[in-house]
């Protein structure tokens, strides 16, 4: 199958290339609010967020950390709200997200962030649905590379849990998604017995994706193909359109060509462009291919 993948290097707080009830699946993840790797990038995408790092730095209040964890939600609850305008009735937001472990003004603590996305996407209208928990077998029980947590974690009661599992949220825009009676393209996209039984399941223990090659890749953050694969086989049909308004390197719209779908994918960050372009390489030779760029843009990384 003939298939159409466009890439839109800009912010996905607005859509404006893409109709309302235009995409049947989102597939994504953002960057995670309070892990240290996306802090630059919230304070350029909003000057709010930097003023308050630079308060927090002068006066360690608790609520300015508040204050930062807020702005970081919803800064992406400005993509879920547009996610939601421009998918069909019935369609899915499949949506990887980590809770963030961190030591802020001297306290360690917990951000839950799947538990404040689920509160922003239900604001909006979504219906959350059963979740999987994608659980990563080479993370080592341990904090800040020490080698145990918090002492030898063998004596009570002060040692941490490790966050050894992401969440991959699973949200519904609307009623259940209507198909005329036997529509070839549903049937044509069934999955078999073995992958329903693996994969409608709650705990997913996959690796995560391995970035050796370059600096630029290992600070993408990708999710494996294996993620993207299963959820665009799961909940979307061939011949559908799959949005990914964080696409980072580009690995929803390589599952979404493998798997007979359309795809459209925004990036905020020119540098990954090259990156980008070079999966676009590994997509079929007759799959259609575009990049557009809007103005301006920020850069995370400067070099
Ligand atoms: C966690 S990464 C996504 C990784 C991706 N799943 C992959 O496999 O490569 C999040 C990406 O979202 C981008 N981003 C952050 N905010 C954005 C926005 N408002 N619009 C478009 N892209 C954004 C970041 O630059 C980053 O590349």
């Amino acid at each position: 199958m003939q298939t159409e993948h466009r890439i839109i290097i800009g912010n996905s707080q607005q859509m404006p290339e893409l109709a309302d009830s235009s995409v049947h699946l989102t597939v994504t993840s953002p960057p995670y609010p309070m892990i240290q790797m996306w802090d630059e990038q919230f304070s350029k995408m909003d000057p709010r967020i930097a003023e308050l790092w630079k308060e927090l730095e002068a006066d360690c209040q608790e609520e300015t950390v508040k204050q930062i964890y807020d702005a970081m939600h919803l800064n992406l609850a400005r993509v879920w709200q547009e996610t939601h305008r421009v998918l069909v009735d019935g369609g899915i937001a499949c949506i990887n997200i980590g809770d963030a472990i961190r030591t802020v003004n001297g306290k360690f603590r917990l951000f839950p962030n799947h538990a404040r996305l689920i509160e922003h996407c239900e604001r909006i209208g979504f219906t959350t649905l059963p979740y999987v928990l994608w659980k990563k077998p080479t993370t080592k029980p341990k904090y800040k590379g020490k080698g145990a947590f918090l002492g030898s974690g063998f004596l009570p009661p002060n040692a941490y849990v490790t966050v050894d599992c992401e969440f991959i949220l699973i949200l519904r825009k609307g009623n259940l998604r209507k198909f005329p009676p036997h529509d070839a393209c549903r049937y044509d996209s069934a999955l078999t017995k073995k992958q329903r039984d693996a994969w409608f399941t709650q705990i997913w223990t996959l690796k995560g994706k391995r970035q050796t090659t370059s600096q630029i890749k290992r600070r993408t953050a990708a999710f494996p193909e294996e993620i993207a694969n299963r959820l665009i086989r799961m909940f979307s049909v061939k011949g559908d359109t799959i949005l990914d308004p964080f696409l980072g390197s580009g690995t929803t719209t390589k599952a979404a060509e493998q798997n007979d779908r359309n795809s459209i994918g925004f990036e905020i960050d020119t540098s990954l462009l090259p990156l980008i372009k070079s999966n676009l390489c590994d997509l079929a030779k007759n799959a259609k291919t575009t990049i557009s760029q809007r103005e301006p843009q920020v850069s995370r990384r400067q070099s």
